[in-house]
C-alpha cells in the first residue's frame, strides 16, 4: 500500500523532475490577504504572483499547502464524522504555472500522474470543462483519448473557480474517479451527481482573470495554471478505499483514539472518533502556526474546534484530557513532513491540556442543562433561544456545539431566539458600560 506519506512525496517529486520549485507550505494564517481567516487553497499564497503584483525568481511551483476549511466562506465544521470526505484540516497538492505553460502543459501534467504515474485506468476516469471550453474539451480528447461521452461540458459554477468575490479567477476542469456501481450517485452534470459514487479527485484551474471590488474583471497579465488536488482523497482513491477516514494515517490516529477511550469506532462511537481525529489535526496545526484559543477571529474558530473534539471525547466516557494524550502521536506522523509541528509540539500538548481542562467541568454542567432543557420539550422542538444563548453565555457552548449536540435528537435550535438574546445582552453591557464611562 502506498502511505500518504509516500502519495504527498511522489506527487512532489513528480513536478520537481518538470522543472517545478518544490515550495514549502505557507503557514495556516494568510501572510498577506486580510480578508481570509485561514489558508484555504493551494494558491492561496500564490494570489500575488497570479496578479502580477510579485514576482519569483521561478515560473512553475509544486506544493502540499495546509489549509483549514472552519469558519468563513467554506465552513466544513458541522459535517465532520458523518460524511467520508469532509475535514477541517487537510492537505491540498497543487501545481502552479504563472505565466508558462497553460491548459495543454496542465492536462498532460495531470493525465501523466494519475494514469501513468498513479497507474489509475482510463475507464475510472471522467473529466468535466466549462461548456464553453472547447480548447479544454480537444485537449483532453488529444492527450487522454477519453470517449467524448467522459469529457463532460458544465455551465455551472462548478467549473469556474474564483477564489472569492475578488482576486483570480478563471474555467476549470475537474477530474472525476469512479468508485464503481456499488456506490450510489451519478456521473457529474447528471441529476444524481451529489451521490457518493464520482468523487472529484483534482481540480485543474485555468486561470486568465481578476475579479476586482467593484465588480469589475480584468484579465492576468499572463494566463496562468493553479491546480488542486485533495491528498487525503487521492490517498483513499490510491489504497482501494472509499473512505477518507480509512486512509492509513487516519486508520492510526482512530486507532490510538479507540486504545485511550477503550470505545470501538462502531456505530453511534464512529462519527466520536473520526471528530477527534480530524479536529486533533487541525487544532494542533493551527496552534502550531501561532494561533492561541480565544473568543474572537481566529482564535475562537481554533476554540470551537477543540471544544467541539471534546464533547465528542465526553461523549465516549472519557474525562481526562484525551487530544493532549494523542497531539505526540500526530506529531510523530506528520512531524516529518511538517517540521513545525515538532518545535511546537510542547506548546501544543500544553494549549490542549488546558483548555481541555478549563472546559471539563463547564461542559459537565452545560451538557446537564441541556437535558434538562430538552426533556420537557415536544419531540422534534426547536431548542429555545435564550436556553442556547445560556449555554453560549455561561458554559462557553458555542452555537455550533449545541447544534451539534441536538443533531442526534433531530432537534434544531432556534438560532434567531439566540441572536436576540446575544444582542440584547451587548445592548445591556453598552448601557452598563455607558454609565460606568458617566461615572468615572
Ligand atoms: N484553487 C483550486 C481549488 O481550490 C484548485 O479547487
Amino acid at each position: 500500500m502506498t502511505s500518504l506519506k509516500d502519495i504527498r512525496a511522489q506527487f512532489l517529486e513528480f513536478f520537481a523532475s518538470r522543472d517545478h520549485f518544490v515550495a514549502p507550505s505557507a503557514p495556516l494564517v494568510p501572510q498577506n490577504d486580510p480578508t481570509l481567516l485561514f489558508v484555504n487553497a493551494g494558491m492561496v499564497p500564490f494570489k500575488n504572483v497570479f496578479t502580477g503584483v510579485e514576482t519569483r525568481d521561478y515560473k512553475r511551483a509544486a506544493s502540499s499547502q495546509k489549509c483549514v476549511r472552519a469558519g468563513g466562506k467554506h465552513n466544513d465544521l458541522d459535517n465532520v464524522g458523518y460524511t467520508a470526505r469532509h475535514h477541517t484540516f487537510f492537505e491540498m497538492l497543487g501545481n502552479f504555472s504563472f505565466g508558462d505553460y497553460f491548459k495543454d502543459g496542465a492536462i498532460e501534467n495531470a493525465w501523466d500522474l494519475v494514469h501513468r504515474q498513479f497507474g489509475l485506468p482510463a475507464e475510472k476516469l471522467t473529466v468535466t470543462v466549462y461548456h464553453t471550453d472547447d480548447e479544454a474539451f480537444d485537449l483532453w480528447r488529444k492527450i487522454s483519448g477519453l470517449p467524448e461521452s467522459r469529457i463532460i461540458r458544465i455551465a455551472t459554477s462548478d467549473n469556474f473557480w474564483a477564489m472569492g468575490d475578488t482576486g483570480p479567477c478563471g474555467p476549470c476542469s475537474e477530474i472525476f474517479y469512479d468508485h464503481g456501481e456499488h456506490i450510489p450517485g451519478g456521473p457529474p452534470g447528471s441529476p444524481d451527481e451529489d451521490g457518493d459514487r464520482f468523487v472529484e479527485i483534482w481540480n485543474l484551474v485555468f486561470m486568465q482573470y481578476e475579479k476586482h471590488g467593484d465588480g469589475s474583471q480584468t484579465d492576468l497579465p499572463k494566463p496562468s495554471i493553479d491546480t488542486g488536488m485533495g491528498l487525503e482523497r487521492i490517498a483513499a482513491v490510491l489504497q482501494g478505499v472509499h473512505d477518507n477516514y480509512d486512509v492509513d494515517l487516519f486508520r492510526t490516529l482512530i486507532a490510538a483514539s479507540v486504545d485511550l477511550t477503550g470505545r470501538k469506532a462502531e456505530g453511534a462511537d464512529a462519527p466520536a472518533h473520526r471528530v477527534i481525529a480530524d479536529h486533533l489535526r487541525a487544532t494542533s496545526f493551527l496552534i502550531a502556526d501561532g494561533v492561541a484559543p480565544s473568543n474572537e477571529g481566529r482564535g475562537y474558530v481554533l476554540r470551537r474546534i477543540m471544544r467541539r473534539a471534546m464533547r465528542y471525547a465526553h461523549q465516549l466516557g472519557v474525562r481526562d484530557p484525551l487530544l493532549a494524550r494523542l497531539a505526540p502521536l500526530l506529531v510523530r506522523e506528520m512531524g516529518g513532513a511538517f517540521p513545525e509541528l515538532g518545535r511546537a509540539e510542547p506548546l501544543i500538548v500544553e494549549t490542549l491540556k488546558s483548555e481541555e481542562e478549563k472546559f471539563r467541568s463547564l461542559l459537565d454542567r452545560g451538557l446537564k442543562l441541556l437535558d434538562e432543557e430538552t426533556e420537557n420539550l415536544p419531540a422534534g422542538a426547536a431548542l429555545p433561544g435564550a436556553a442556547a444563548f445560556k449555554l453560549y453565555d455561561t458554559y462557553g457552548f458555542p452555537l455550533d456545539l449545541t447544534q451539534d449536540a441536538l443533531r442526534r435528537e433531530g432537534r434544531e435550535v432556534d438560532v434567531e431566539g439566540f441572536d436576540a438574546a446575544m444582542k440584547a445582552q451587548r445592548e445591556a453591557a453598552r448601557r452598563l458600560g455607558g454609565v460606568g464611562r458617566r461615572r468615572r
